[in-house]
C-alpha cells in the first residue's frame, strides 16, 4: 500500500540503530561538525609510498579542507604538513607533485625545508624588534603513520597511536601488500554529486550488489556469496570473508587465473573498510585503494588508485591495467555504477523527498547484514554527540522540529 505524506514522514517504525535520518547527508553544520570531530581527529590514507619514491619527492593532497604535503624526506622517510604559510597563510606548495629540496612561500618568499623548518624570510632584521626569528616559524606537522606502503595522516596530535587505532585490520592484507613490493599505476580523481557516507556506504553494504551487471555474474551467482561473513574490529574497521569469483562467466573478462596477487588464490576477492572513509579492494590480479575528500554536505572528491607488482614486465602491466578497468576504470561496469545509484539517493535527500535511509538488514552477520553500516553510524554518533536517527536534536539554535 502506498502512504500518505503524515506516514511518509514518520519516524520508521525501527530500533535507533536501523535508519539514519537523511539530515546527516545534507545538513550544513552537520557536514563541519563531522569535519572538525571525525575527519581532523582519526587516521586518513593520504597517498603510497610508491608515490614518492626518492628522497625529496613530495605530493600535496587535501584533507578535511586543510592543504597537506607529504614529502619523502633526505633520511628516506615520510614528513607531513600542512601546506600552508606560516606568516600569511598562503599555499606553500601548489604542484601536485615534484621534487625539490625547499619550498618557497609565492607570496613573500618565506622558504621551508623538508623538515618544516622555516629557513628564510627576506630582510628578517624587520622582525627583530617584535621578537620574531625563522627559528620558531616552521611549518606545523602532522602526524604520519605507515602500513603495507599506505601512508596515513593524522591532524590530531592527541588522538589514538597508529597501532592502537587500526590495530589488527590490515591482517587479511599483510600477504598480499607485504610480500612483494606494489606501486600505484591508476589514479583517478572525480567529483561525485553525493554526500562521502554515501559513497563509502557502498563499500560497507554489499546488498546493492544487485546494481551491478559484473558482480551479478561472477559473484552472486555462488551461495559462497551469500555465506560469507562480515567480521567488525574495535574502532569500526571492517572486513568480509574472501571469496573465488568466476570471472569466466562473464564474456570478455578472462579467466584472472595468472598474475594472481601474493596471498591470494586466483580470482580472490577480499575487502577491507577502515573508518571512516578508505577501502582497500584485492580482486585477484589487482588491488585498488579507495578514499574520498568531503568538500561539501553534497560534494565529495572520489580517489581511487590502481595498484600492481613494482618492476613487472610491460606485457604484465598491461594486463592488470585492463583488469583494473574492467571494474574500477572511468568506463568499468562496477565503480561508475555505484556513482550513478548515490548520486540518486543524494538528489532525493537534498530537496527532502526522502528522510530517512533503511539499514535493518539482519542476516547472521552474513554478507547480505547491515551490520558493518550499523557499526558504523554508532561510530558517527559516538563521535559526533548526537545519533545519527535524530542528528539536529542537540545542534545550537535549532530544535528538533528543523530534522524535516
Ligand atoms: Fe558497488
Amino acid at each position: 500500500m502506498s502512504r500518505s505524506a503524515h506516514e511518509w514522514t514518520a519516524r520508521p517504525r525501527l530500533q535507533d540503530d536501523e535508519f539514519v535520518s537523511s539530515t546527516v547527508y545534507t545538513h550544513p553544520g552537520i557536514f563541519e561538525l563531522e569535519q572538525e570531530r571525525i575527519k581532523r581527529a582519526t587516521w586518513k590514507f593520504a597517498c603510497h609510498e610508491s608515490e614518492l619514491p626518492t628522497r625529496f619527492d613530495f605530493r600535496t593532497v587535501e584533507h578535511a579542507g586543510y592543504p597537506i604535503v607529504l614529502v619523502r624526506t633526505e633520511e628516506g622517510g615520510i614528513r607531513a604538513f600542512i601546506n600552508s604559510c606560516s606568516h600569511r597563510a598562503a599555499t606553500v606548495v601548489r604542484a601536485p607533485r615534484g621534487n625539490a629540496e625547499q619550498w618557497r612561500c609565492l607570496f613573500h618568499a618565506w622558504t621551508y625545508d623538508t623538515r618544516g623548518r622555516c629557513i628564510a624570510m627576506p630582510r628578517a632584521s624587520g622582525y627583530e624588534q617584535a621578537g620574531l626569528c625563522k627559528d620558531g616559524m616552521g611549518l606545523r606537522e602532522v602526524k604520519v603513520g605507515i602500513k603495507l606502503g599506505m601512508i596515513f595522516i593524522n591532524l590530531n596530535d592527541e588522538g589514538s597511536p597508529f597501532d592502537e587505532y587500526f590495530g589488527d585490520a590490515f591482517e587479511i592484507l599483510e600477504d598480499v601488500m607485504g610480500t612483494k613490493e606494489l606501486e600505484v599505476f591508476h589514479l583517478h580523481k572525480t567529483v561525485i554529486n553525493a554526500n562521502w557516507k554515501q559513497w563509502f556506504e557502498t563499500n560497507m553494504e554489499i546488498y546493492h550488489e544487485y546494481l551491478h551487471f559484473l558482480n551479478r555474474n561472477i559473484a552472486m551467482s555462488n551461495d559462497e556469496f551469500y555465506e560469507r561473513r562480515w567480521k567488525i574490529y574495535p574502532n569500526c574497521h571492517g572486513t568480509l570473508t574472501p571469496m573465488k569469483q568466476r570471472y569466466e562467466r562473464v564474456k570478455g573478462l578472462g579467466r584472472r587465473d595468472e598474475r594472481t596477487l601474493p596471498g591470494l588464490t586466483p580470482g580472490e576477492f577480499r575487502v577491507v573498510d577502515l573508518f571512516p572513509d578508505t577501502t582497500i579492494l584485492c580482486r585477484a590480479t589487482v588491488l585498488r585503494i579507495d578514499t574520498s575528500n568531503a568538500i561539501s554536505p553534497n560534494q565529495t572528491l572520489v580517489e581511487q588508485r590502481g595498484l600492481g607488482i613494482k618492476g613487472e614486465s610491460a606485457e604484465d602491466r598491461l594486463i592488470r591495467i585492463n583488469h583494473h578497468n574492467q571494474f574500477w576504470g572511468p568506463f568499468g561496469r562496477n565503480l561508475p555504477e555505484d556513482v550513478v545509484a548515490v548520486e540518486a539517493v543524494e538528489k532525493s535527500n537534498r530537496c527532502g523527498a526522502s528522510r530517512y535511509g533503511i539499514m535493518a538488514r539482519h542476516d547472521e552477520m552474513k554478507s547480505l547484514d547491515d551490520a558493518l553500516m550499523r557499526a558504523f553510524y554508532k561510530e558517527w554518533s559516538e563521535y559526533m554527540g548526537r545519533p545519527a536517527s535524530n542528528p539536529l536534536g542537540a545542534l545550537p539554535g535549532e530544535t528538533n522540529a528543523a530534522n524535516r
